[in-house]
């Protein structure tokens, strides 16, 4: 896929998820590959420009990180363009702007989803940008503010119009939250409107299966995908051979999941330092779990875990503890084996428990 001057290895991007997608799981999309775009979460281009300590540490990248759009969001269309000219000249790839947060406090100011409310100024912010920086630039958004102001479509056609070169769109309102089924018809709409823009898919996509039903029932050029990453970050991997060959690779095996989930923690030390990072690392390890078959014990041991070394103990109690599951081979007995998602029923995406504020 083709984004600006970009050759993306594939239209399957990593959608931002605040508080997880960071540098550590982006690095470990990238080493298993598949992806063609990764976003940081929402980055506020006022605290960039201030020098925020937060901000910097959003926009933490590594040369393996790439390509890689960092997503603004802001109402001042000089901050966001200043914002915009440094990020490129610190190497971001892509600029990303910010037009479907629901959390209260975004768009109180006016940012965020709030911009679907205000076509003049989401266009006038987004061609400042545009005509601030070369690297291209997207926007994510939603449906509309709620069902009676649709506005995703004209709003995307308009985008088009002052050279934005992508919009991946999140096929709800602000209003539904997270609530229901994505609404592909409304993806549809706004694939429609966008003309030769591409336009991105997003919303629940979580096996490769339901990845080629938003891309056959939308139009759409490619699916941004986010909870259902975190849940499988194979699923890059798994979805693009699925739409090349029709078929479904196997399932990476226990012991692949548990190297991911040691790499994971490895690199959450090394960015965020030993003891925040295993802080940080006691919500994400749930998520790994969930592909483990039985995992209370892990659940329960790893809720605790303060150091890097203590992680291997972790797993030796835990793999003694799983031994009562398992066959004298060692493999899971069939009814304790984590299920696949279902094919053709779309599966609805839990959204996590503690979710970052107003997501
Ligand atoms: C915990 C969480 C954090 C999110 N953070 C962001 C963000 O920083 N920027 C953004 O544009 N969308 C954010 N989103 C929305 C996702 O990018 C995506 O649009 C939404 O989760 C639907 O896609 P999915 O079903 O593939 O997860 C967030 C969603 C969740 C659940």
């Amino acid at each position: 896929m083709r984004l600006g001057p970009l050759q993306l290895e594939s239209n399957l991007w990593l959608a931002p998820l605040a508080g997880y997608t960071a540098l550590p799981f982006r690095l470990i999309v990238r080493e298993l590959g598949g992806a063609g775009l990764a976003t940081t979460e929402l980055v506020n281009a006022r605290s960039l420009l201030e020098g925020r300590r937060k901000a910097l540490e959003l926009i933490q990248t590594h040369p393996k990180d790439r390509p890689l759009a960092v997503q603004l969001f802001g109402t001042n269309p000089e901050e966001l363009a200043e914002a915009a000219r440094r990020l490129e000249e610190r190497g971001a790839d892509v600029i990303d702007l910010n037009m479907g947060c629901p959390a209260p406090k975004v768009c109180r100011t006016g940012s965020g989803s709030a911009l679907l409310l205000d076509k003049a100024k989401a266009v006038e912010l987004a061609a400042r940008v545009v005509n601030a920086v070369r690297a291209p630039v997207t926007v994510k958004m939603r449906l509309g503010w709620d069902s009676r102001s649709f506005s995703a479509p004209e709003l995307a056609r308009a985008l088009a119009e002052v050279g934005a070169a992508a919009v991946v769109v999140h096929g709800r309102t602000r209003e539904q939250g997270f609530s229901g089924r994505v609404d592909l018809a409304g993806i549809r709409a706004v694939v429609e409107a966008a003309g030769s823009m591409p336009v991105l898919g997003n919303g629940d996509v979580a096996t490769p299966q339901a990845a080629r039903r938003m891309i056959e029932a939308t139009g759409c050029a490619g699916v941004s995908i986010g909870r259902g990453a975190f849940y499988n970050p194979w699923i890059f991997q798994e979805t693009l051979h699925y739409l090349r060959t029709g078929e479904l690779l196997p399932p990476p095996s226990f012991e692949e999941r548990l190297r991911l989930t040691r790499r994971h923690l490895e690199l959450m030390v090394e960015v965020f330092g030993e003891r925040r990072g295993c802080l940080m690392f006691r919500k994400i390890a749930p998520w790994h779990a969930r592909g483990f078959g039985p995992a209370a014990e892990f659940r329960r041991l790893v809720s605790r875990l303060v150091s890097l070394s203590e992680f291997d103990a972790i797993l030796e109690r835990y793999l003694a503890w799983r031994r009562q599951f398992t066959d004298e081979r060692g493999e899971l007995l069939p009814r304790y084996r984590p299920r696949r998602p279902e094919e053709p029923a779309p599966q609805p995406v839990p959204t996590p428990k503690r979710p970052h504020s107003g997501w």
